[in-house]
């Protein structure tokens, strides 16, 4: 400290504890909730979910084949599997068949890039307890030591990180149907650890360790309180210590009555859609095939969310302050198939042209209009931009806008992708727009039509 004055000493040296003392999330919901959202993850606003594991081989019904063939005896898997199997096959021998030979992770990167999605959220171990690494804490249930014999995890995030900006999402199960240990738990009401101290836990800090994931999507609380999994203990060192402190979310899947109410973002339950505005930031987690998230080989085409559903669930989201994470299951053999590659890209080439409207965005004083039904609005405030978002395009001629105010000489419409277009205020209030005739060339987009209203109110 020589030639420093004693103030300045003391400055330097209460900075230095400052700086070391930084602000430290304790083990209990109170400081845990209290830690802000990173930005990235609202600005990102669309993202891919990838469902993939054992249950992609027998590829029929959903991703919860073991449990509704097992515990549920549901017919149509007792009949699939008598049809299909000999007596003795158990789900375990499902495992060897997982081979993954057409699976190319740049591949992959370059349908997600295409889709316009910011982040994807993988299945590194669904419900099954499968791990798609080779966790070494799941012996000989893990696709380095059966299947594959790879480290999936692994060359989906070199992939992602190597040729795109998107960021790693992780999805972990938190419970495993028929794991042992976690039924001797579940026995004992959860008040042994025998699961939590040997798996879950050991498996989720390798998980982020190695892979550094910037989503952490926890899911399968089953009947145990969040006490049990010791999340705010978990989750009070990846806020404080982990290697991505600083820029990682998780959801709200942390234990019995955890979902929307603690965590980082809110999904409350599957294909959440609340169609208001939320307070707390929120995800819309949904699937293209509509009734399953593991690949089905029998699916038929309208199982399937068109591209036109799929647009206006994004929209919507995105207007009530939400993102959507869109799912897609891949195959046993590693394809995403033509169907989810097909919705992937037209994803991409709608957002091309109507980004600006998505992308960064906050959600607006209103989300929809009185006036004009199938409409939704969101907001850029860095430009004073307001996007009034349309789900059917009119026909041509005026139409109104009941809660924009637009100033003249000061306010600009602009179809995005088109062009200026005329405006005038409207009577008695609202704003009205001249919709042009558009030749099926001039269209700059389909499925969905943005105007910016710039110098609005
Ligand atoms: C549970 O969390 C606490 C922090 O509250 C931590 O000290 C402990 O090591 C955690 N237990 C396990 C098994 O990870
Ligand atoms: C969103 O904002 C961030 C931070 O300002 C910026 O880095 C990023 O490029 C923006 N993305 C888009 C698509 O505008
Ligand atoms: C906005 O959308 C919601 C949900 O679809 C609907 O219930 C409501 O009536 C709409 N509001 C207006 C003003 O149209």
């Amino acid at each position: 400290m020589a030639g420093l004055g004693p103030g300045l000493s003391l400055f330097v040296i209460l900075l230095g504890m400052f700086i070391l003392c930084r602000a430290k999330y304790e083990p209990n919901w109170k400081s845990i909730d209290s830690r802000p959202l990173p930005d990235w993850y609202d600005q990102a606003k669309f993202g891919i979910f990838i469902h993939w594991g054992v249950f992609s081989v027998p590829s029929f019904g959903s991703e919860w084949f073991w449990w509704y063939w097992k515990v549920q005896k549901a017919k149509p898997y007792v009949d699939f599997m008598q049809r299909n199997y000999p007596p003795e096959f158990q789900y375990q021998d499902f495992a060897p068949q997982f081979t993954a030979e057409f699976f190319d992770a740049k591949e992959w990167t370059d349908i997600f890039v295409a889709s316009g999605a910011k982040y994807i959220v993988l299945t590194t171990k669904h419900h099954e307890g499968f791990t798609l690494w080779g966790s070494k804490n799941s012996w000989n249930w893990n696709s380095v030591d059966i299947g594959p014999k790879r480290d999936l995890v692994g060359e989906i995030t070199d992939a992602l990180r190597a040729h795109s900006s998107l960021r790693l999402g992780l999805y972990h199960s938190l419970l495993e149907w028929f794991n042992p240990l976690y039924e001797q738990d579940a026995h004992n009401a959860f008040r042994t650890n025998y699961f939590t101290s040997t798996k879950t836990l050991p498996e989720l800090y390798e998980l982020v360790v190695r892979y550094k994931p910037e989503v952490l999507w926890s899911d399968g609380v089953g009947n145990a309180p969040d006490t049990y999994w010791n999340s705010t203990g978990f989750l009070a060192w990846l806020y404080n210590d982990s290697p991505v402190r600083d820029t990682v979310v998780t959801n709200d899947r942390w234990g019995l009555g955890s979902m929307c109410k603690h965590g980082g973002y809110y999904t409350c339950h599957d294909r959440y859609q609340p169609g208001h505005l939320l307070k707390h930031k929120w995800e819309n987690c949904m699937t293209i095939d509509s009734r399953s998230w593991g690949y089905r080989r029998n699916a038929p085409l309208s199982d399937f969310l068109t591209i036109q559903q799929l647009i206006a669930m994004l929209v919507e989201t995105v207007s009530c302050g939400g993102n959507l994470l869109m799912n897609v299951g891949p195959t046993h053999d590693g394809r995403i198939t033509p169907i989810f590659e097909e919705r992937l890209r037209q994803m991409g080439s709608w957002l091309k042209v109507n980004g600006e409207a998505i992308y960064n965005t906050t959600a607006w004083r209103a989300q929809n209009d009185s006036t004009l039904p199938n409409m939704w609005y969101t907001f850029r405030p860095q430009e004073n931009a307001v996007f009034a978002i349309l789900l059917d395009l009119p026909n041509s001629g005026w139409i109104t806008l009941s809660e924009p105010v637009g100033t003249p000489a000061k306010t600009q419409v602009e179809l995005l992708g088109y062009g200026s277009l005329q405006w005038e205020t409207g009577k008695p209030s609202g704003l009205r727009v001249l919709i042009p005739q558009l030749s099926f060339n001039q269209m700059p987009c389909q499925w969905a039509w943005a105007l910016r209203l710039t110098g609005a109110t």
